[in-house]
């Protein structure tokens, strides 16, 4: 892989931090060492002294006063190690890279610790885009995706998708304007990245199946484009044994991967994790070296400590509990959806994640009936055209998240709905 080619000139003028870089040395340094070096502030004059957090099995975790100005201190800008070394070891036991012991130059997987994925997914389209560039992705897209991506400038080119995620055939045929050795030749402006949520997509619901990935993943190779895996519905998928991802697949050194914790651990504590090949993972990291400089020390110690305190099986036990809420949760906004809305809307039946995406039929664009009709009627609801590049175009879809609003609440909405439906025909 020639990773220069994939770097805007900013990303590629980055150069480490001085501070930071002591920062980084001041963490390994022994006691004896005595710093006059960085202007990290004097904990002593803090006026949190200790917490104690208790976790749903009745486990404390316990900040001493120590611990707590660890906490509460600048930290490592990758993260810090002992979160690494914890989600490294996941990210080998969970997808087998097979990068893992691959040379630094050739794509050696790397992770890095973000303030949520979308910290991360945002300086991996900064490290990229240059105005002009052509991107592919399949709409409707994550809407934060499409408003980190358009101020860039780039060319977003639309992939058709179904309810099993991207086609392949589709994907082929926009790619065939190309030949594959024009990824050599800048002028020829191939595609630099595909992005695509794998798993649970927001705001369809639809999983890409394994064989469209491996067809994906051999047309990024003909073609030289990297693979945006965002995949924060991961570990929200409803069908036991997980999709293999992107990541394990990777036998070139193409794919970041986007990993959150803020579907099964917490959102507002904002952690994610990008992995991809070291050359990216190193220049996302001097990103952060100038803009957060490193993710919250409190909030990735309190996650580092319940981690090791469950360890990978606890981990995917907690998970497993969190995936059998939402898939509850998804089974009744569906027989809600088969009670009101059958014969009024079409949609397909989600296997991960927290949306369900639904077709009005009859209704050319739904925009005013979501955004109007059925707020007046106390539903509040996503119109899908909020999720295209062309927000104007109309759109007959709407987005309804079942993540929160209990089964009586999801019977009532779609009874109001279809009402508003009936009454909109
Ligand atoms: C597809 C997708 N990507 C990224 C994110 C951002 O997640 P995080 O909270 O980890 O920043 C979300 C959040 O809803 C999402 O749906």
């Amino acid at each position: 892989m020639n990773y220069s080619r994939f770097l805007t000139a900013t990303s590629a003028a980055r150069k480490p931090s001085a501070i930071r870089i002591m920062t980084e040395t001041l963490s390994r340094a022994p006691k004896s060492v005595i710093s006059l070096a960085t202007g990290s502030p004097n904990p002593n004059t803090f006026p949190f002294k200790t917490a104690v957090i208790t976790v749903d099995n009745g486990e404390p975790i316990q900040f001493n006063e120590e611990m707590m100005k660890r906490a509460l201190q600048y930290s490592q800008s990758a993260g810090i190690p002992e979160l690494l070394s914890w989600l490294k070891q996941l990210q080998v036991k969970l997808h087998n890279p097979p990068t893992i012991n691959y040379p630094t130059s050739q794509g050696k997987m790397d992770l890095c610790v973000t303030s949520g994925s979308q910290d991360g997914l945002c300086k991996v389209f900064e490290m990229i885009i240059n105005p002009g560039d052509n991107v592919l992705l399949n709409e409707p897209v994550y809407s934060g995706t499409l408003q980190a991506l358009m101020p860039l400038g780039c060319n977003i080119i639309n992939v058709s998708s179904d309810e099993y995620g991207i086609i392949p055939d589709s994907l082929k045929e926009v790619l065939s304007k190309w030949k594959p050795e024009d990824s050599k030749n800048p002028k020829r402006n191939t595609p630099k990245f595909l992005y695509t949520v794998p798993n649970g997509n927001n705001p369809t619901g639809n999983s890409l199946t394994t064989n469209r990935k491996k067809e994906i993943y051999e047309l990024a190779r003909k073609y030289d484009f990297l693979i945006i895996e965002d995949d924060p519905y991961y570990f929200l998928q409803f069908n036991k044994s997980w999709a293999p991802t992107f990541l394990s697949m990777d036998v070139d050194g193409r794919v970041i991967r986007a990993d959150s914790f803020s579907k099964v651990l917490s959102s507002g504590l904002r952690l994610g994790f990008i992995t991809g090949p070291k050359p990216l993972i190193e220049r996302v990291v001097l990103h952060t070296q100038v803009s957060t400089m490193h993710p919250s020390t409190f909030t990735q110690l309190l996650v580092s400590q319940l981690l090791h305190q469950w360890g990978e099986e606890g981990f995917l036990a907690h998970v497993e509990r969190v995936t059998d809420f939402y898939r509850k949760q998804k089974d009744a906004l569906v027989a809600a959806a088969d009670k009101w809305l059958s014969g009024l809307a079409e949609w397909h039946v989600p296997t991960a994640g927290m949306f369900l995406w639904l077709k009005i039929k009859g209704i050319y664009d739904v925009k005013q009936l979501i955004e109007e009709k059925a707020i007046k009627k106390e539903i509040l609801m996503l119109p899908g055209n909020v999720f295209y590049a062309d927000t104007s175009a109309p759109s007959p879809y709407f987005r309804v998240s079942f993540s929160s609003a209990s089964p009586e609440q999801m019977d009532m909405a779609f009874q109001r709905l279809a009402q508003i439906i009936k009454e909109s025909l």
